[in-house]
């Protein structure tokens, strides 16, 4: 089984917290997050991962306190590269050299982008194609920096700020094209492509998108995912998936749920 051998960064919430505002969702005075409820979500979140895959831990920086999303850190190319992500936001920006660090540690040829880009938070591979996301952090032009690379891109504008990286409104399902997504988040036209690209779409509800339903980590046949997002499993059951419901309030309040926890090394 594919799923056994599949390992997964993840980062201890040592010191995450909101103390500024980079998205919408991020309101540091009045909705801050409950340090001692964050540890729990995140254990759970690993606790179900290390069921389906082999989590990869790496420890919190301080001052970093968005560290924890490791979906951001870079995007895993075949042959053992990986692009390093470039922070749009100087407040992230001191988690390269700590990404980069285990990128090399671990055996990675490591590219670095002179664009914007922030890694599997907005660039995801639908079949073989990648489908980039760009507007609000990563930069269009990232995808022509890496266009030799990178082969097979299509890239898609992001136009709600609430759905700021491609990983809050999209999710592929699986190498048959299957995908989740909250269409409102994207262009018609661009809309119209990821749908000529992909197989069964599952449509998120706005309801269900602003519970990070799009939010997802699929292993398999299973599809991590925060709770409340009951119509959106109904229809992951429906094709086959097996849903595992999560809380993830306190990540929620920074604009990250599930996926943009994890990144599939
Ligand atoms: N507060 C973080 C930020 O704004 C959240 C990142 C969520 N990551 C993701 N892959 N969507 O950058």
């Amino acid at each position: 089984m594919e799923a056994i051998f599949m390992r997964i960064l993840i980062c201890r919430p040592d010191h995450y917290d909101i103390n500024y505002k980079i998205n919408p969702w991020m309101n540091p005075d009045d909705n801050p997050s409950e340090s001692e409820i964050a540890w729990v979500q995140w254990e759970r979140l690993a606790d179900k991962i290390n069921c389906f895959a082999e989590p990869v831990v790496l420890d919190g920086v301080k001052d970093l306190p968005d560290m924890v999303f490791t979906a951001n850190a870079g995007l895993i190319l075949k042959d053992k590269k990986v692009i390093l992500s470039h922070f749009k936001h100087e407040e992230r920006n001191g988690e390269e050299s700590h990404f980069k660090k285990f990128f090399e540690e671990n055996g990675y040829e490591v590219l670095y982008p002179k664009s914007n880009f922030e890694g599997a938070g907005d660039a995801l591979y639908l079949k073989d194609v990648l489908v980039g996301g760009f507007g609000f952090r990563t930069d269009e032009s990232f995808y022509d920096e890496f266009f030799d690379e990178l082969e097979n891109v299509i890239k898609v504008k992001l136009v709600d700020p609430y759905f700021y990286h491609l990983d809050t409104c999209f999710c592929p399902l699986n190498d048959k094209g299957d995908y989740m997504i909250y269409p409102n988040a994207f262009e018609l036209s661009d809309l119209k492509r990821i749908r000529e690209i992909g197989n069964i779409e599952i449509t998120v509800p706005e309801e269900e998108a602003r519970e990070f339903a799009c939010n997802a980590v699929v292993i398999g046949d299973n599809v991590i995912l925060p709770s409340g997002c009951e119509e959106t499993e109904a229809q992951l059951q429906s094709i086959g998936f097996e849903t595992h419901p999560l809380r993830m309030t306190e990540y929620i309040k920074a604009g990250g749920a599930c996926k943009c926890l994890t990144l599939k090394l």
